[in-house]
């Protein structure tokens, strides 16, 4: 997956295409490119690495005459940002792409499925590649459609290709003109005046226009300066309406802090005032029936829920299942997506299917949801991306409201995700009368007080990770473990170290550590341990000491003036008190602290772990 853009107006494109690649980087960032029109030739500039390499490619090219500086600048070009699927991480595999006569450019975000096919009949016919990836073949299938009409060449191209993708298209013989195109990928197109732009995502542009049009899946774009043409796969051209887009662009910066992580650690408790706000006010219930894109219709009559979803996503998945399954009393299957999709599920009429997706892009949520769909069951879309691909797949879409999260570790998008899973699961209790109304309203109330106990954790809870960090920063494996709510802590806290600082981490519940993984232990090995108070806490401390027993330095996460458990540890890190159901979207939080401080000991950038990309649109 990958990051696209491009600009054709009346400003210098170069400054343009790289701001906006800077907002797409979180697709991925192992290799980046721009290509712009300079007079009679296109010119590409590509390099390994992240875009602060481009931007020094883009010196040395500058300096060298390979990127012209006389004025007037180009105004028309396409960029990329790339995370490798085919093809190393090399300058020739780096987009943009081109034909043999360089005279046609591409960028390109997916897969093309069919192109090694594709590619033995182009070079049979005379095409030289320059690439080992599949991106290429859409440069030269264009070329070898061209003539003189760069639209009518897309609409040959599309219909030849196979799998899912987008891309941006820039022909010589039509300076003033980009083509782009999707099928199932993301794109969007920015109105501005007398520009146009187009990208995987509206961030790319935000900062010069808020006007927005979505491209759907197996349309055309034509982009010019002043105006921008919308077909449909047979070529007619289709209506779509502008929307503004209102986000706070100042979310996209770092406000201050060294890092996005840090800053978006900071930002939980904002994200879930805003998530809960409006929605725990009725009668002391839960109130989803103001939410644009959410008919409560939906939720009546279920008899089943199954939650579909990916890394963090799918943890706060298995956060949900407890929280339906106790309050609600419906069967709850949680399913990583990826598997989902294979394995012939039994879903169908009666199925709830929820799809987590902080980015609503993830390739395999939306081919569980859209399964799922196919077969009949009502599908919700919970995720933190407004008009996202997810919110188009499913019957209805309940918004997490955690602003735009840049860092590719998951934290405030979970959190905001946990809290949005309670708000579903406390509707459907009430809908289905499975809780008094004292209950439910004492979760409400206990609901309306996370953002405060957040920021509480927040004010004071460093000292303590601070205090855990000298002796285990540089441990080779750490294991997590906890019961109940506090599996799914233990595994989101594995999974933050583990894709942050490259430490090897396992996590399992508490009950299981006998049944094997206890053998991994010695004296080198910190266990984290979620020991906050529940009914089964005497039962965690029995496993603790088992850890302690093979050797095994334990931290343990507790709930504030507990003193039982810290008589049995190296050290405790506090949370406050709340409702057991609810102690995940707190415990959590130290273990974010713990990964990103390990990691920033390790010297490592905890913003763009290496091999991931923030969202992963590939299968
Ligand atoms: C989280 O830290 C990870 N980077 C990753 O597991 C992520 O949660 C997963 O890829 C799902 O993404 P989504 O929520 O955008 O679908």
């Amino acid at each position: 997956m990958c990051g696209i853009i491009g600009y054709v107006g009346h400003r210098p494109a170069k400054e343009i295409l790289l701001s906006g690649l800077r907002k797409l980087e979180y697709r991925g960032y192992d290799s980046a490119g721009i290509s712009l029109v300079e007079g009679d030739e296109i010119r590409s500039v590509r390099a390994v690495g992240n875009l602060d390499h481009l931007e020094a490619a883009l010196s040395g090219a500058l300096e060298s005459g390979r990127v012209a500086t006389l004025a007037p600048p180009a105004t028309v070009g396409i960029g990329h940002t790339r995370w490798a699927t085919h093809g190393r991480v090399n300058e020739a595999n780096a987009h943009p792409h081109f034909d043999t006569s360089n005279r046609v450019h591409v960028v390109v975000n997916g897969i093309v499925e069919n192109y090694v096919e594709l590619r033995e009949r182009l070079v049979a016919d005379g095409a030289v590649f320059s690439s080992e990836t599949d991106a290429e073949v859409i440069a030269q299938l264009l070329a070898s459609h061209y003539d003189g009409d760069l639209a009518a060449a897309v609409g040959l191209t599309l219909a030849e290709l196979d799998g899912s993708f987008s891309f941006v298209a820039l022909c010589l013989d039509e300076p003033d003109l980009l083509v782009a195109a999707r099928r199932e990928s993301p794109l969007v197109v920015g109105c501005g005046s007398d520009e146009s732009f187009v990208a995987s995502a509206v961030p790319a542009f935000l900062a010069d226009t808020r006007s927005v049009r979505y491209i759907e899946s197996g349309e055309i774009v034509l982009l010019r300066a002043g105006s921008v043409e919308i077909r449909d796969a047979t070529g007619a051209v289709v209506e779509r309406e502008l929307v503004e887009i209102d986000w706070d662009e100042e979310t996209a910066e770092k406000g201050g802090y060294e890092t996005f992580m840090l800053k978006e650690i900071y930002e939980q408790a904002d994200g879930l005032a805003e998530t809960l706000g409006d929605r725990t006010v009725r009668g002391n219930g839960v109130d989803l029936a103001d939410e644009g894109a959410f008919d409560e219709a939906i939720l009546e009559g279920v008899q089943r829920v199954v939650i579909v979803a990916c890394g963090t996503a799918y943890h706060a998945g298995l956060v949900g299942r407890y929280a339906i399954e106790e309050w609600a009393r419906l069967p709850v299957d949680v399913d990583v997506a990826s598997e989902y999709q294979y394995r012939n599920p039994i879903v169908g009429p009666g199925d709830l299917v929820i799809g987590i997706s902080q980015s609503g892009e993830s390739f395999d949520t939306l081919a569980a949801m859209r399964l799922a769909r196919a077969r009949g069951a009502r599908v919700i879309a919970l995720t933190n991306s407004m008009g996202s691909q997810a919110t188009r797949d499913a019957d209805a879409a309940l918004y997490t409201r955690a602003g735009l999260e840049i860092g590719v570790a998951a934290t405030k998008t979970f959190t905001c995700q946990l809290a949005a899973v309670y708000l579903l699961a406390l509707r459907l209790a009430e809908l289905r009368g499975t809780l008094p109304a004292a209950r439910i309203a004492e979760l409400v109330l206990a609901l309306r007080r996370l953002p405060q106990l957040v920021d509480e954790l927040l004010a004071g809870v460093e000292p303590s990770v601070a205090a855990v960090l000298d002796w285990c920063w540089d441990a080779d494996f750490f294991l997590y473990m906890g019961r109940h709510v506090g599996v799914p802590v233990a595994l989101e806290g594995s999974l933050k170290l583990k894709e942050i600082s490259y430490i090897s981490t396992d996590a399992y519940p508490a009950g299981e550590m006998k049944h094997g993984p206890i053998a991994l232990l010695d004296e080198s090995t910190p266990v984290v341990a979620i020991a906050t108070d529940s009914p089964l806490l005497t039962k965690v401390i029995s496993n603790i000491q088992e850890v302690r027993a093979r050797g095994a330095r334990v931290i343990a996460i507790t709930t504030a003036g507990d003193t039982t458990v810290a008589q049995h540890v190296e050290a405790t890190i506090e949370v406050p008190a709340t409702d057991e159901m609810l102690v995940p979207l707190l415990a959590v939080i130290p273990l974010q602290l713990l990964a990103y401080r390990i990691a920033i000991r390790r010297g490592l950038n905890p913003d763009q772990p290496r091999n991931l990309a923030k969202t992963v649109t590939v299968e």
